[in-house]
């Protein structure tokens, strides 16, 4: 090796290790701003407790498991849902992001037998309705700021909030389209009472499902796209 060659595998080792370093630096800053991030978010965590109370209880599930093991839910055991578990439930959904911060979400809660049965009989295929816990009749406020079509996206988030809660806590459920089936609109609308500027969206029916669905891993990398498509 002469000395140019000796100099320029020199330069690259130390680029190379530069490198390295830099990574290895900037690694151990996102760690320690994850850290700083987490303790901050303790102590937050910590003085509400102190002060008023959390307005939520710790669940024993991570969100990632939440979200990969939520199932579609249509058979349940009869067992009720729990009063501070709909509580819950409804905190979660009420914790949803929503466009313009407009919070669009009112929520009717069947729980009893007849409400239940109602269900099963205003809509085809729905005879596990019965056995289900309870129901929410998730709407949406399409006069608040900034109106449709963008209520139904906030209301969509709150539901999904909904979902992995209730799982979260042991529960199933399943998403029941009303919106935007004109003729059950119109029935829900009636049957529940609502005002003529509230829209039902859905109906999450809830209960302790007969049957675990397996996890699915649904990742696929067909459909990321670098940059542009
Ligand atoms: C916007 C939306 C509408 C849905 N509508 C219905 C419905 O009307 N009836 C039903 O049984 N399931 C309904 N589902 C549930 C889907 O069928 C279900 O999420 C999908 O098959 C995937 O299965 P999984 O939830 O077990 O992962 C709906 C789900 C979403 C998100």
């Amino acid at each position: 090796m002469n000395s140019s060659s000796g100099r320029s595998a020199a330069k690259r080792q130390l680029s190379r290790r530069s490198v390295l370093q830099g990574i290895g630096f900037g690694v151990s800053a996102l760690a320690f701003g994850l850290s700083a991030r987490n303790k901050a978010l303790a102590a937050e965590v910590a003085a509400a407790k102190k002060g008023e109370g959390v307005f939520w209880r710790e669940s024993t599930m991570d969100v990632l498991t939440a979200i990969h093991t939520r199932r579609s839910y249509r058979s349940f055991t009869g067992a009720p849902v729990k009063p501070q578990d709909m509580q819950e439930i409804l905190s979660a959904g009420m914790g949803a992001p929503s466009a313009k911060d407009a919070r669009p979400w009112h929520f009717v809660v069947l729980e009893t037998e007849k409400s239940l049965e109602l269900i099963e009989r205003s809509i085809p295929l729905m005879s596990y309705a019965a056995k289900a816990g309870a129901a929410l009749l998730v709407c949406v406020d399409i006069v608040k700021d900034p109106g449709e079509p963008l209520a139904y996206v906030s209301g969509a988030v709150c539901c999904q909030n909904m979902w992995l809660a209730l799982t979260g806590l042991g529960y199933g459920a399943v998403w029941v389209n009303v919106f935007p089936e004109e003729q059950r609109m119109n029935a829900w609308k009636e049957l529940a009472k609502l005002p003529a500027h509230v829209v039902p969206l859905c109906l999450m029916v809830i209960g302790v499902p007969d049957v675990r669905l397996p996890a699915e891993n649904r990742f696929d990398p067909k459909l990321v796209h670098q940059e542009t498509w």
